[in-house]
């Protein structure tokens, strides 16, 4: 069987990573999070206390920081420069700072070149904003998985609560809202559904039906 590229897109909460890591092990593909690449270069911009709004260095640092995912779709692990940064990454604060730095344009360029040499060989399932879009436009099949506010709200708010954290469901709420705005809003290759994509809503759905129907929809292309 021809080994596909598969993209995932949607806004955050929509339930992508859980999906595609789980499509991924299903069809015994790759599973790429490039939400996760964009968290890696935030935290170390926070690390290194460059300004979130200074261009010039966040590209450079995108250029020169060497970003791995490593290990099976359900215990993908993430480094920077050498640094497993798995946990670091998964806080409200490195989310809004990676959806920051996701707007200029160096960062975007430099993160799109690698995904694409990670993903060109097919056998991927990559999720994130701008997948179908513009890092593979040409994907075998794109999906665009959404799910209503309130839902992608209290996702986010138990995932903060599973990690021990004390975050309202306001908060939550307040965060995946800016941070919808923000990626949605950018000039350079904002959030949107790709005309070919197909658009599944998870809010009532559990992850094993979204998987199956996604699964429908691959099979009909191999
Ligand atoms: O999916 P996530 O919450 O881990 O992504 C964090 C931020 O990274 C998100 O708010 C916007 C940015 N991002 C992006 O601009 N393009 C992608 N392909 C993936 C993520």
């Amino acid at each position: 069987m021809k080994k596909l590229i598969i993209a995932i897109d949607g806004p955050a909460g929509a339930g992508k990573s859980t999906v595609g890591r789980q499509l991924a092990r299903e069809l015994g593909y790759t599973y790429i999070d490039t939400g996760a690449m964009y968290r890696a270069l935030a935290w170390k911009a926070l690390q290194s206390g460059i300004p979130l709004d200074d261009e010039a260095r966040l590209t450079r640092l995108a250029e020169t920081s060497r970003i791995t995912l490593t290990g099976r779709p359900d215990a993908l692990r993430v480094f920077i420069d050498g640094e497993d940064v798995t946990e670091a990454i998964r806080t409200l604060r490195v989310g809004e700072a990676a959806s920051r730095i996701s707007a200029i344009p160096g960062v975007r360029r430099a993160m799109v070149a690698e995904q694409r040499r990670i993903g060109r060989r097919g056998g991927v399932v990559m999720e994130g904003r701008d997948i179908g879009t513009r890092v593979f436009p040409d994907a075998d099949v794109k999906f665009y998985l959404d799910a209503d506010l309130e839902v992608r709200a209290r996702r986010r708010w138990e995932e903060e609560r599973a990690r021990g954290r004390r975050v309202s469901l306001e908060e939550a709420r307040r965060e995946i809202q800016a941070r919808d705005a923000r990626d949605r809003e950018r000039r350079d290759s904002p959030l949107r559904r790709a005309e070919d994509a197909i658009h599944i809503d998870s809010s009532t759905r559990t992850v094993q039906e979204v998987v199956n129907q996604m699964l429908a929809f691959i099979h009909q292309k191999n």
